[in-house]
């Protein structure tokens, strides 16, 4: 029934907002995709065949943009480490406003670390719009604990993690490591919300930016998306927007009473159906094409 109405609307060239007028009636908003740490924008064998994936459903014609943070795919992955976030989004930012192809909007969906990144897009930069934002497996209360992390040996991983245990709060750690700006230690909450250079910043914990909360009440859907068997991301609720209850580190705080939850309006999100909480089991962003078709298509082809 919508799907008829949206064909009408189209037919009869009626622009109601993000100019799917100017598109076919059978085509969808283009689609703004965001890698995760440790990934590219284009790796044949992880975005680059999601990106071939996305187009062979949604239809040929439609515009998929994989971000890439640098000159190539080097730069990129070294970026998911070393570029801090701030300087990112903002590269994004002119990425996507100086693109012809997103004037009218898009749909964007972020993978793991890129989640929060979209996110930040969308508070920092409203124009073009996201009409629906997909976090897949995103930290958006930052992480106490990267308990496998992607594509580093074992070794290396763990000597990352002790380093952010003891140094993500450092001012050099801050403006160095990517992860150490969202990474959000329970037990040192006043230093996380007074040093860190990111999250704290857009999950609106040091000061209140009114514009942060305006713009995410712009989005139709924001869609989070937890895998419950994830062994990467510590807490995996963080994955729903949620973390430890302050000064420890074991139980989680219901939703509602965080204080970025708070400070974002999220609450408000909530109560308009905005904000869609989905689970799939598996691991850190291993899903099925078939769950994909099932749960986030109808967010990216016009249904919802
Ligand atoms: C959209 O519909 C037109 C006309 O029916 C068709 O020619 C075109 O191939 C379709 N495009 C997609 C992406 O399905
Ligand atoms: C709030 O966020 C907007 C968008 O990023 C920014 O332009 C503005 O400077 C911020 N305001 C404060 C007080 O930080
Ligand atoms: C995955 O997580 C679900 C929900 O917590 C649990 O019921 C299931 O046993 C887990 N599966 C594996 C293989 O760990």
């Amino acid at each position: 029934m919508f799907k008829v109405l949206l064909c009408f609307l189209a037919l009869s060239s009626i622009d109601y907002g993000y100019g799917l007028a100017e598109f076919g009636a059978n085509e969808s908003l283009p689609v703004v995709m965001w890698h995760g740490m440790g990934d590219t924008c284009c790796f044949s064998f992880s975005l680059g065949s999601f990106r071939t994936f996305l187009i062979d459903i949604l239809g040929s014609n439609t515009y998929v943009k994989s971000i890439r943070i640098g000159n190539n795919v080097v730069e990129d992955y070294e970026s998911g480490y070393f570029v801090h976030p701030n300087k990112q989004i903002d590269d994004a930012c002119h990425q996507i406003a100086s693109d012809p192809k997103l004037k009218n909007g898009y749909n964007a969906i972020g993978f793991s670390q890129g989640s929060q990144f979209l996110r930040a897009v969308a508070q920092r930069c409203p124009e073009p719009r996201i009409n629906n934002l997909i976090s897949l497996g995103g930290q958006h209360q930052g992480v106490f604990g990267l308990p496998n992390c992607p594509s580093l040996s074992s070794k290396t991983c763990d000597k990352f993690r002790k380093m952010l245990n003891y140094a993500a709060y450092t001012s050099w750690l801050q403006s160095y490591l990517v992860q150490a700006t969202y990474w959000h230690n329970p037990l040192k909450e006043e230093i996380y919300r007074k040093s860190s250079t990111f999250l704290a910043d857009i999950n609106n914990e040091l000061t209140i930016n009114q514009t942060y909360v305006e713009n995410l009440k712009k989005l139709n859907k924001f869609v989070l998306v937890k895998f419950s068997n994830d062994t990467i991301v510590q807490p995996i609720d963080t994955e729903w927007f949620q973390f430890y209850t302050p000064n420890q580190d074991k139980v989680i705080q219901p939703f509602a009473e965080s204080n970025a939850v708070k400070n974002l309006g999220l609450n408000d999100l909530v109560a308009s159906n905005k904000i869609v909480f989905l689970e799939t089991v598996g691991n850190h962003l291993k899903f099925t094409t078939k769950w994909f078709k099932a749960n986030i298509l109808p967010y990216l082809n016009g249904d919802i």
